[in-house]
Order: structure tokens, then sequence, then C-alpha cells
């Protein structure tokens, strides 16, 4: 496959949606390049909106890891073989908002142990680099909005922010400052690209 597959990861609020937005916008500038698939996950397919659906549910989340996991995998498989394998194969970047390492964190925190999860995930397609922007707890909150989802309190926030480190050492993502401004944090995301020959 001759695309790029390149994933962002944070807990909510740290900016990956605006960041993957403005990265297209430089592969655009800097590029031309117009072969760029945008998506993230949970996807809308079926999944995905089961999971959605799930997190609005006022349940504690620690019952509900092994729904969750059984839902996120299938999302993901569905997501790699319909969208993103097709669009690495035509030699896309695809930016992808969120993926297995999603996973690993809240599910993680969600009672699944490591080595379930990796076992889970052992034969999905590994991205070609990810980024994780790392913030605080407090920040995240701050840029919240009112409609807070199960898993945006702080406490959960802290342990996934600290579980997002431990898996960015482990697992070789690329620590992003999500404090910095937009354009600079796109500027550096793309500088870390460059620097690993993916653009
Ligand atoms: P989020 O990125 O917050 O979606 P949106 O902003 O569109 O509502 O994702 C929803 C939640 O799903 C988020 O709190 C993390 C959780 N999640 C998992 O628990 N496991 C996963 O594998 C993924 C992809 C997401």
């Amino acid at each position: 496959m001759s695309g790029k597959f390149i994933v962002f990861e944070g807990i909510d609020g740290s900016g990956k949606s605006t960041l993957v937005l403005n990265l297209a916008k430089l592969l655009w500038k800097e590029k031309k390049n117009d072969h760029i698939l945008i998506t993230r996950e949970p996807t809308s397919g079926f999944y995905g909106q089961e999971m959605r659906r799930l997190l609005k549910e006022k349940t504690d989340p620690a019952i509900l890891g092994e729904k969750m996991l059984e839902l996120n995998f299938k999302d993901k498989v569905n997501h790699v073989n319909a969208s993103i394998k097709p669009a690495l194969e035509k030699s896309y970047y695809v930016l992808c908002d969120r993926y297995m390492y999603s996973s690993f964190v809240y599910q993680g925190l969600q009672g699944i142990t490591d080595e379930r999860l990796k076992e889970t995930y052992k034969g999905l397609l590994r991205p070609d680099v990810w980024f994780l922007l790392d913030l605080s707890p407090e920040k995240s909150l701050a840029r919240l909005s009112s409609e807070k989802d199960l898993f945006e309190k702080i406490d959960w926030l802290t342990n996934l922010r600290n579980k997002y480190l431990q898996l960015a050492e482990q697992y070789n993502g690329v620590i992003l400052n999500a404090e910095l401004p937009a354009d600079k944090l796109a500027e550096e995301c793309y500088q870390a690209l460059n620097e690993r020959g993916l653009v």
C-alpha cells in the first residue's frame, strides 16, 4: 500500500479534529496533494453509532468495558476494510481521528487487560505514525462544552492522560503539545511527518 496512514489520539478537548483539518490544509498547500481522506472513530457506521449511543447512557463506564471493546473492534475492522485500506491502495493520506490506541486507553481503563487488548488488536493494520495530543485534564475540561459524555470527568481525564503517555512510550507515539496555537501545532506535526519521510 503506497498511501500514508496517520492517526491522532488524545483526551477529549485536545484538538484532534482541528489539527486534522489544519494538517490537510498544509498537505494541500505544500504538496498540492488532493488525495486526502479525513476520517474518525467511532465511525458513523452501525457499530460506531451503537458505541456513541452507549456513551450517552448514564451507566458507570466501568461496567461497559466488554461491550465497548466488542463494538469498537467491529467498528475498526469495518473501517479498515471499507475505507482505510482502499484509500491507502489509491495512495491517499488517511488522517484518522482516533484509532486502536483509543481502545487501549479507554477500554483499558474500563477494566480490559492489556493482554486482552493486545490479543484483540494484534492483526489490525498499524498506522505509519500516530500522534498524541497531550493536554492537562484541567485544560481539557475548560475547552469542553457543557454536553459531556461518560468519559469527560476530571479523574477519568487524569487517568486517560497518564495511560496515553504510557502508551506513547510503549508504541512509539509522537507526543505533541496540545496547548500550542493551532497553526503552530499543525506545523510541528507536518515537521514530524517530514522528519519521518512521510511527506
Ligand atoms: P470522540 O472522539 O469524543 O467522538 P465525538 O467527539 O465525535 O463525540 O469519541 C467518543 C468516545 O469514544 C471517546 O470518549 C472515546 C471513546 N472511544 C473508545 O472508548 N474506544 C475506541 O476505540 C474509540 C475509537 C473511542
